[in-house]
């Protein structure tokens, strides 16, 4: 048995042979391969959101996101209000337990600022059936610079476990075609509502 108080056994203080520093060359030069990957990856790598963050307080990001249904209400799916904001617009979506709130309907081809946050808890915001994520996070507000290339009737599923009616937190997104405005009346295929 080796102790910190007796010499350990072997020939440790022989130089290392030549096949054990060509990987400890290899090994370092591949972390700083991802070392530099980290900067570059941020840089080039396409996947950062094109967001701005501000913290907001739940209630009043609530209140922001009644104001914006109040002023574009178009209708109502269940109960839940759908929207329709003018081109450009701040367009505000709220998740909470367990649903999200209002239902957006945009426009093809359109730019806006898609702000997400959370009433309570962390929820995922997942367009389906894109594979388009992100985190919504209570007390910051996300606001996504977006211009939707796709009509479709899209649900919006919650990816983060967020308490027992988690998998019941199903929203609604639809993006609409000016040029052919039927393309949008098919939901998206594999979930209903
Ligand atoms: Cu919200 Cu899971």
């Amino acid at each position: 048995m080796h102790t910190a108080i007796t010499k350990p056994q072997g020939i440790w203080w022989l130089p290392a042979h030549k096949g054990e520093r060509v990987w400890i060359i290899i090994a370092f030069a591949w972390c700083m391969v991802l070392f530099a990957m980290m900067p570059l990856w941020h840089l080039k790598g396409g996947q950062n959101p094109s967001g701005i963050r501000h913290t907001v307080e739940p209630a009043a990001y609530m209140a922001r996101v009644q104001e914006f249904t109040n002023q574009y209400k178009v209708g109502e799916d269940q109960g839940v209000p759908i929207v329709a904001p003018p081109p450009g617009a701040d367009v505000y979506l709220i998740g909470m337990m367990w649903q999200w709130y209002p239902i957006l309907k945009l426009e093809r081809g359109v730019s806006y600022t898609l702000h997400l946050s959370s009433l309570d808890v962390n929820h995922g915001f997942n367009l389906y059936p894109l594979n388009i994520n992100f985190q919504v996070v209570p007390g910051y507000d996300y606001g996504l610079r977006i211009t939707p290339n796709q009509s479709g009737d899209y649900r919006v599923v919650c990816n983060e476990f967020c308490g027992i009616g988690h998998h019941t937190m199903l929203g609604r997104l639809i993006v609409t075609d000016p040029a052919n405005p039927t393309a949008s009346t098919t939901p998206a295929t594999g979930v209903t509502p």
